[in-house]
Parts: C-alpha cells; sequence; structure tokens
C-alpha cells in the first residue's frame, strides 16, 4: 500500500518535469507516455523488447538494457522515432517506462493518433498493461490526439 503511494507520487512529480520541460520546437507530431508497473525494470524492457520483435513493422537500432530505439513504418509508409527508456522506481520491485514516438516528416494536423498507437500498442501487445501496479500517464498535450486516438 505505501509502496504504490510512493509511486504513484515519483510519477506525479515526472509528469511535472515533463510538463516543465515543455514540448518539443518543431512541429512534427509526437507523443509522450509514462507508465508504471511494479515488476523489476529487466523484465519491463525484456517484455517490451520481444513484443516489438514480433511486430513486423519495428526496426531495432542498438539496444541497450534500459533503453530501446526503434524505427517504426506504419502502414500509410510514414516514419516515426520510437523509444523506450525504463528507469526503476525508489522502490527496489518498480519500474517506470518513458515512451516517446515522433513522426519523421509528418506535420502534427494529420497525426491520426499514429505515434499514441505506435507505444500504446507495444504496451499493450507486451502485457504490461496487466502488470501489477499498472498504470498510464499522459494527455492531450503530451500525445497529439491522445484522447481521440482508435487503435488498431
Ligand atoms: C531510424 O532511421 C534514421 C533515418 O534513416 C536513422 O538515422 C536512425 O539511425 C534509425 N534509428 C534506429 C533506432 O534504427
Ligand atoms: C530517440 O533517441 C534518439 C537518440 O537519443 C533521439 O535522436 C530521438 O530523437 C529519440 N526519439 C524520440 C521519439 O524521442
Ligand atoms: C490522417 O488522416 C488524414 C485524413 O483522413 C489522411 O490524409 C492522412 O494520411 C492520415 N495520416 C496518417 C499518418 O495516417
Amino acid at each position: 500500500m505505501a509502496g504504490r503511494t510512493v509511486l504513484a507520487a515519483s510519477a506525479l512529480l515526472l509528469v511535472g518535469c515533463i510538463l516543465t520541460g515543455g514540448a518539443p520546437a518543431d512541429t512534427r507530431a509526437f507523443c509522450k507516455i509514462v507508465w508504471l508497473v511494479e515488476i523489476p525494470c529487466s523484465q519491463a524492457s525484456m517484455a517490451v523488447a520481444t513484443q516489438m520483435k514480433a511486430m513486423g513493422s519495428y526496426k531495432l537500432g542498438s539496444t541497450a538494457p534500459l533503453l530501446i530505439q526503434a524505427n517504426h513504418t506504419s502502414s500509410t509508409g510514414q516514419m516515426e522515432s520510437v523509444n523506450f527508456t525504463m528507469s526503476s522506481t525508489t522502490m527496489d520491485l518498480g519500474c517506470r517506462v518513458e515512451g516517446s514516438s515522433k513522426s519523421q516528416f509528418w506535420p502534427s494536423q494529420t497525426d491520426n493518433g499514429t505515434n499514441y498507437c505506435n507505444l500504446h500498442n507495444v504496451i499493450k501487445g507486451s502485457g504490461l498493461t496487466t502488470a501489477l501496479g499498472f498504470m498510464e500517464y499522459t494527455n492531450d498535450w503530451l500525445c497529439l490526439g491522445f484522447a481521440s486516438s482508435v487503435c488498431i
């Protein structure tokens, strides 16, 4: 119970940092999401990497244990840069996963939730959405079209 409170508090702090950090200065479509899970980062990272390899549309670049970088090609042929960064929470058992997706050329008006779904579909497919303590933090400002996205 106490652990969960600490996790939630650190997540709020993190969202605060992202908010004060400001949006990217360019106009390309982007999405940033923070997830919390009460499992070790090594486990979360492996689940995410395995899922991305299973989905043909991601091309993984150099992956460090806690950083996964990839390029995603969507059905329209557009390419997006996708990163997942894991960091342990102050509680040993928890992991904070930060995902970001950015279109290479696509302007923000025509995103249609592409960047949100790039991230969401991986986390959902990896099974992390059912992990203990799962929480997702984002909003329409950090993640274009988040509220109206329908991921297929
Ligand atoms: C993604 O594509 C860009 C442009 O082709 C390339 O420079 C970059 O290294 C690629 N990133 C990954 C993670 O493969
Ligand atoms: C992913 O990380 C690379 C290397 O730090 C960076 O160039 C790229 O902009 C990042 N992509 C996103 C979507 O944050
Ligand atoms: C978003 O929707 C618009 C209008 O339907 C379409 O022209 C555009 O290609 C779509 N963008 C992407 C990235 O799928």
